[in-house]
């Protein structure tokens, strides 16, 4: 059975069938979800599907695009959100300077405080790090280590190698299925065992053969069996530990 440890069925690309394909998710092999939110409005979404089913647990916080117009009571209602017995990780949080849609300098102020809020809090955190690797790694080694994940992880080597000793763990998603998957596949190689997770991130970033389509948690299968080939070990074998990592690191079960 398979963990997608990163999914937005919030998305109204769902709308049409969100409750047939998440009761479908069991019959095709994959167990837990986690839903996580992106701005206040998906946060909220986010617990409402965790209460309607059981395997979905969730995340709140804002994704760096969202930053700008952030205050400080969305801070205090994330925490007041974050009781909900289904809540495992502040996130998505980080920076984002390939869109740019938030200024950088308020969306590095979000990070910082939301990190903060997440120690605060005792929770792990779910990263977003798009073309903003520097600066992501200089605010971790600043902030109080929570525990965490850079997910749908698309730098080096040597970011990955800074990311795991600093403690975080590493999910990967669909583009490292993806032709010009650049260091992915060398990525998928080197991160220890007990550090990896996988993903979807749908209704984005379908692996292959599904890219450009509507993505969704029964496609974290493809980008598993890349992994695992890539890795030499059997996809069962990769499901199980994947899935352990996940449970792991945000205290599920
Ligand atoms: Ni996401």
């Amino acid at each position: 059975m398979f963990f997608d440890s990163h999914a937005h069925y919030n998305d109204n690309r769902f709308d049409s069938d969100r409750h047939e394909l998440l009761t479908s998710l069991a019959a095709e092999g994959i167990s837990n979800v986690i839903n996580v939110g992106a701005d206040m409005e998906s946060s909220r979404e986010s617990i409402a599907l965790a209460d309607r089913y059981d395997f979905i647990h969730a995340a709140v916080g804002v994704h760096p695009h969202d930053t700008e117009g952030m205050t400080e009571q969305d801070l205090t209602d994330l925490a007041q959100m974050s009781t909900h017995p289904k809540v495992v990780a502040i996130g998505e949080i980080g920076l984002d300077y390939y869109y740019d849609n938030s200024p950088r300098d308020i969306q590095r102020e979000w990070f910082r405080k939301q990190m903060a809020l997440a120690y605060k809090l005792k929770k792990p955190v779910i990263i977003h790090t798009r073309d903003a690797m520097e600066d992501t790694i200089t605010i971790l080694k600043e902030s109080q280590f929570t525990g965490g994940v850079l997910h749908c992880f698309s730098g080096s080597v040597e970011s990955a190698k800074i990311a795991l000793d600093m403690g975080y763990y590493i999910s990967l998603a669909g583009p490292v299925t993806y032709k010009n998957a650049r260091s992915l596949p060398e990525v998928a190689k080197m991160v220890p065992k007990d550090r990896l997770l996988i993903e979807t991130d749908c209704p984005y970033l379908s692996p292959e053969p599904h890219r450009g389509r509507r993505n969704c948690s029964i496609y974290v299968k493809d980008t598993a069996a890349k992994i695992a080939e890539l890795r030499g070990v059997p996809v069962e074998e990769l499901a199980q530990q994947t899935a352990q990592n996940t449970k792991t690191l945000f205290g599920i079960e």
